[in-house]
């Protein structure tokens, strides 16, 4: 146990701005920060920091807490390991009593924390390899030399060697008392077939990955002779620390030049990261050399919005990552790209040109992506009219990515010029893409809307849930539309019976809605037993309601107006009023939600900033949603 009085110092001295802003780009917004949340996604930022307090809060998904249960949530760490971690930082001492490994360590925390012990061991072995044994000094120490790294760097890195003999590490860690099982989940060691174990890094230079919060989560291991026929990198396997698809080569170090700089340069390599480092540029990362993914886009966001791509030297490697780069622009990022001479690659380019020379061929080589993907494309199209419809194609798939249309505008102009096409034919061209891709974008929103309201917590009289009018508008789709397809996956009645099943807020007051609803949720019909199911039921009541639902004129797509998602044809009308129907039951929820903070502003126990924060955020949502069923208001 850590004793309450340390831990009472521990939170007054902590700076939760800091805290936090190592992983969420904070804006102060009067006496308070304002943010992304880190923890659920959303595109309107929800997420205050309140120094005064210290604390943080989520009015999307109604996480807060101190700065402790901060690194418990976005670490998953255990509540002793944030407190010292937190202590470590702040250098204050905490009064532990009893035994450290008492119940409140879960079994996974446990393992995670002796992959942990073992990892920083394991950087311990390799840096001393490297600095005090003599075939380190000897082989891996002149490898560094040689890439003009200094001893600085070597050090600021923990670069490390591992040995050329099978078993350096596996003997001598089992010498100190590691279990060989704990190395192996570590992803540091093998069993072989007859049961013994040899080291997974040899005759390596080794490069310790290293987690945003500072944490070691696993090592890469470069081979040192480009004659040597194994492959160039041995990467630390996926493990209960790490997750490649997670990782940001250079992030923890980068982090705060990121933030200052208000950019990120995203690299290949990891020597590529240290090479820029060296020379004096830090905010830059590696993706280790594979497509970007969502959570490493995810982890760029929470610093800055402005990435610049540098691309290698060769024409194929960069054509093979022009799609990824799609995804960056989907997440309302600004992408730039640099592309290096051929042959070049960051780490060359930088040590030949010198740090400052090479800061600036950055600044003035850096173009707008989609300007650089389009003469990219082009160049290859010679005059041929069909190539170049395709790459035009190609190059709006991209522009359809951005979600901002002022943005959006301003690119398609710029691109009639480079592509010497008419704008309006461009413009005609992205409408179209648009349109296919409205959909899904109206999903996201629809899921921030639904975490926000299903995570309120707060009851409402059941005479203000919903409108029979637009219940019942639900069920007319689901007698004549239920078996049609959602999406690839999914049937229309598969996606309604889902959504009702999992948000408990969705109550009906219609009262054969409502029946029905609740059988739902009790899991009565793991399928939608269909039209006839209900038209002929034996019970006259059920009969008729169906009857009634359907000959009735609760036809929504009109109503909701071409402004909504403007997908045209008759057939898919269908999924608009699904859309429609669902924000409309939750703007109901919204409305309430903020009739309920409102009236909380008069009770004097009432935090007024907090609720305040709440309700602007609220209110935001609502006009979101009120944009999007095209302003249409039901009453009965
Ligand atoms: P590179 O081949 O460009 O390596 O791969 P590098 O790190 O820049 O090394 P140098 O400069 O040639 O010595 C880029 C990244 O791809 C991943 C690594 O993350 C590497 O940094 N990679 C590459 C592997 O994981 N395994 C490999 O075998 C090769
Ligand atoms: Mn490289």
């Amino acid at each position: 146990m850590i004793s309450p009085g340390s831990i009472e110092q521990l939170l007054n001295a902590v700076v939760i701005e800091d805290v936090v802003g190592d992983y969420v780009n904070l804006k102060r917004s009067g006496s308070r920060f304002k943010g992304v949340c880190p923890f659920h996604d959303e595109k309107t930022p929800s997420f205050i920091v309140s120094p005064g307090m210290g604390i943080y809060k989520c009015f999307g998904c109604q996480k807060g807490g101190n700065a402790i249960q901060f690194l418990m949530d976005i670490d998953n760490m255990s509540y002793p390991e944030a407190a010292r971690a937190l202590a470590a930082r702040y250098g204050i001492e905490l009064i532990e009593t009893g035994n450290r490994d008492d119940d409140e360590y879960k079994e996974k925390q446990k393992i995670r924390e002796s992959l942990q012990v073992a990892l920083d061991y394991a950087a311990d072995f390799f840096e001393k390899q490297l600095h005090e044994a003599e075939e380190g000094k000897t082989k891996a120490m002149p490898y560094f030399k040689e890439r003009g790294y200094t001893y600085e760097t070597i050090r600021k890195w923990r670069l490390g060697y591992s040995p050329e003999a099978w078993e350096a590490f596996t003997q001598t860690a089992s010498k100190e008392g590691y279990k060989p099982e704990n190395l192996e989940l570590a992803g540091l060691i093998k069993k072989r077939e007859n049961g013994s174990y040899y080291d997974l890094y040899r005759n390596r230079v080794i490069f310790p990955l290293i987690g945003v919060s500072g944490k070691l989560l696993g090592f890469a291991g470069r081979k040192m002779s480009s004659t040597d026929p194994a492959p160039k990198y041995v990467n630390s396997p996926e493990t209960e620390l790490y997750k490649k698809s997670d990782f940001l080569y250079g992030i923890f170090q980068a982090k705060n030049a990121i933030k200052k700089h208000d950019k990120v340069y995203l690299t290949e390599g990891y020597t590529d990261v240290i090479t820029l480092h060296q020379a004096g540029i830090e905010n830059v990362v590696a993706s280790s050399g594979t497509a970007l993914t969502p959570n490493q886009i995810k982890l760029i966001r929470r610093f800055t919005p402005n990435v610049t791509v540098v691309y290698d030297g060769d024409t194929a490697g960069i054509k093979a990552s022009l799609r990824g780069i799609d995804l960056l622009l989907s997440d309302d990022l600004n992408v730039r790209v640099v592309s290096l001479p051929d042959g070049e690659d960051p780490d060359s380019y930088c040590a030949k040109l010198g740090g400052e020379a090479f800061s600036d061929y950055l600044h003035l080589e850096e173009q707008n992506f989609i300007i650089f993907k389009a003469k990219l494309l082009l160049s290859e199209c010679g005059d041929d009219p069909i190539k170049k419809s395709e790459a035009i194609r190609d190059i709006l798939q991209s522009v359809a990515c951005m979600n901002d249309a002022l943005k959006r505008n301003a690119m398609n102009q710029e691109l009639a010029r480079v592509c010497q096409t008419d704008e309006a034919l461009l413009a005609a061209e992205l409408g179209k893409l648009l349109r296919s891709r409205n959909l899904k974008h109206e999903q996201d929103f629809i899921k921030e809307v639904k975490q926000v309201t299903t995570a309120s917590g707060i009851e409402l009289p059941r005479e203000e849930l919903t409108d029979v009018f637009q219940e019942r508008a639900l069920f007319r789709i689901l007698l004549l539309h239920g078996d049609s397809p959602w999406d690839d996956h999914t049937t229309v009645s598969d996606f309604i019976l889902k959504e009702l099943k999992e948000d408990e807020q969705l109550l009906f007051n219609d009262e054969m809605c409502a029946q029905i609803v609740s059988q739902v949720k009790f899991g009565v019909w793991d399928k939608w037993p269909g039209q006839a199911y209900f038209t002929n039921h034996s019970s006259p009541e059920i009969a008729s309601w169906a009857a009634g639902i359907l000959s009735s004129g609760y036809e929504l797509s009109k109503a909701f107006a071409d402004n909504f998602i403007h997908v045209k044809k008759e057939e898919e009308n269908y999924r608009n009023d699904i859309t429609a129907v669902f924000l409309y039951l939750r703007k109901k929820k919204l409305d309430n939600m903020i009739k309920h903070y409102t009236k909380s502003l008069q009770d004097p126990e009432t935090d007024v900033s907090d609720t305040l924060e709440m309700l602007n955020y609220l209110n935001e949502l609502r006009s979101r949603v009120s944009k999007d069923i095209g302003g249409v208001v039901f009453t009965i």
